[in-house]
């Protein structure tokens, strides 16, 4: 007994020594350094450190003082004379991607741009110990161990979809979650302002979106979608104030806010304010969860003065590159019975109505398009044909993306078998899966996507990359959210990031089971468990 347990504390305290670095995502490639078949020293963290280098860094620099101070206490000093810890410029350092080299004697960094910087701290943050999340001080060894790392990652969106329309999430929240994002490399949070259930941002021309469309009737009640709980809630939105804070504190993060304005489709919460915009003198105006027959009439010009007085000001509030504008789940019952809407297909020279939901969304491409935007909608968008100038986010699998990449048309993959990250995650008794049956995707299940199988080589590059979409119709708090959304981020974060050839569940399974959960317990989130693989 003596001895097992002898022998049991060597084997711990030499599996500390050496723990392997546990990186999520994990990089291009990373080499330990060795010295007579050991690691070689680390780089010890202590106080009098110093750091310094390229201007250009100074924001980066800046950051990662701030992160480490909380758990280490350890304020680095910025020197321009030799630093321990090197932040240099090089403009061969391709796009986001860096070098970093950790020797006993010192830390170096290079990149051609601050967002390489910044993901050459989070890759150090990550060999630290997961302590070093922690805000409030404690005592560890804050040693980096001895390696060469060569980064960059496979592709440019890396995105997670949050859904504060269902279930709103105050900025905190949001902050929160942007913080977990970035320590992951995750860079872009779209954010789907608007549904059936809520018009959760502020628009100063058109004041009823919120002053009604934020407000709700009544909830479907848990376990039955289809029966309310007849409980109105109060109006619930972000002010422009906000919108430009969370756009602000993500883009000090290198995370982009892509918003989403919901159109046809999802459109009951600004028909609960401008009834007029309805097809129908009669809409039923019940806010059920899943698709909703009333949609924006698409023969009224008064539909698209609205939604391009929307998004005037969107455009003014997010400086992204490409504006969602949804595009999903419109039935065309209303269309097919409108004469405002018939009149309007027969003046397009449209076959049918799908063809009319490609002309309305090449209208707003175009508007877009004269503001320097690009449009991007859900792959629904593509049954009337493809759209001109449209981006796709591919979601009910990734035929559509398919399609769209052959055509020459960018593509974001977030298939619901792999994407959703609302859904059941398979972890035994879990405490926040309410609904009987739900489909399951667990995050080993998540793992196995490649968002460029199936696709000839030269349709490739039309991949921007994937997403997790978090939806919100059973997300009630901040904990539920964390819990649903962690670790399976990890995953999409390491799909989006990480070659290929370079993913291994097994590999993956054992970095996200222990250190990666302990990080983002440290960083104050409540992550769920792995479960086994079946
Ligand atoms: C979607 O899940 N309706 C895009
Ligand atoms: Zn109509």
């Amino acid at each position: 007994m003596k001895n097992f347990l002898v022998s049991a504390f060597l084997a711990l305290t030499v599996s500390a020594a050496m723990a392997a670095p546990s990186i999520i995502p994990w990089p291009k490639t990373l080499t330990e350094t060795m010295e007579a078949g050991k690691p070689a020293k680390p780089f010890v963290l202590k106080w009098g450190c110093t750091v310094g280098g390229d201007a250009a860094f100074a924001g980066e620099i800046k950051s990662f003082r701030e992160a480490l101070f909380p758990a280490t206490g350890i304020w680095l000093k910025v020197t321009e004379a030799t630093p321990d810890i090197r932040f240099v410029r090089d403009t061969a350092q391709p796009k986001e991607g860096y070098a970093l080299t950790v020797t006993e004697k010192g830390v170096e960094i290079r990149a051609s741009e601050p967002a390489g910087a910044f993901y050459a701290v989070q890759t150090l943050r990550q060999l630290l110990p997961p302590d070093v999340y922690r805000s409030a001080p404690v005592r560890a060894a804050w040693e980096i161990p001895a390696v060469t790392i060569a980064d960059a990652p496979r592709y440019a969106w890396r995105g997670i979809m949050f859904d504060p329309a269902r279930g709103f999430i105050p900025v905190p929240e949001l902050k929160r979650q942007i913080d977990a994002m970035a320590a992951h490399k995750l860079n872009v949070l779209h954010w789907h302002l608007t549904d059936d259930q809520g018009w959760r941002i502020e628009i100063k021309r058109y004041p009823r979106l919120t002053a009604v469309g934020a407000t709700r009737p009544c909830t479907p009640r848990p376990f039955a979608r289809t029966q309310m709980d007849g409980e109105p809630q109060p109006p619930l939105f972000y002010t422009q104030d906000e919108i430009r804070e969370v756009v602000a504190y993500a883009a000090a993060r290198h995370v982009t806010v892509v918003p989403e304005i919901e159109m046809p489709g999802h459109a009951l919460a600004v028909i609960r304010a401008y009834p007029e915009l309805a097809c129908s003198d009669q809409p039923d105006l019940t806010p059920r969860w899943g698709v909703n027959k009333e949609i924006f009439c698409a023969g009224n010009p008064k539909t698209y003065e609205l939604l391009e007085g929307v998004l005037d000001e969107v455009v003014e509030l997010f400086p992204s590159s490409y504006i969602h504008v949804g595009g999903d789940e419109a039935p065309k019952t209303r269309w097919n019975a409108c004469p405002k809407c018939k009149a309007k297909m027969a003046e397009l020279g449209c076959k049918d109505m799908h063809q009319l939901q490609t002309r309305f969304t090449e209208h707003f491409a175009r508007y877009l398009a004269a503001k320097g935007r690009n449009l991007i909608g859900w792959d629904e968008i593509l049954e009337g044909g493809l759209p001109k100038g449209a981006a796709i986010m591919s979601w009910r699998g990734t035929k559509g993306g398919i399609i769209a990449a052959k055509a020459g048309h960018k593509v974001v993959m977030t298939p619901k078998p792999f994407c959703y990250v609302d859904y059941r995650q398979q972890v035994p008794n879990d405490p926040y899966e309410y609904i009987p049956n739900n489909t399951p995707n667990p995050i080993w299940k998540t793992y196995e996507l490649d968002p460029d199988a199936g696709l000839p080589e030269e349709a490739k590059p039309f991949i921007l990359g994937l997403q997790g979409n978090l939806w919100a119709e059973y997300i009630r708090s901040g904990e539920d959210m964390d819990w649903k959304l962690w670790p399976r981020a990890c995953a999409i974060a390491e799909i989006g990031w990480t070659p290929q050839a370079a993913r291994d569940w097994e590999h993956f399974r054992a970095r996200v089971s222990g250190p990666g959960l302990e990080r983002l317990c440290r960083m104050g989130l409540r992550p769920a468990p792995v479960p086994e693989k079946k």
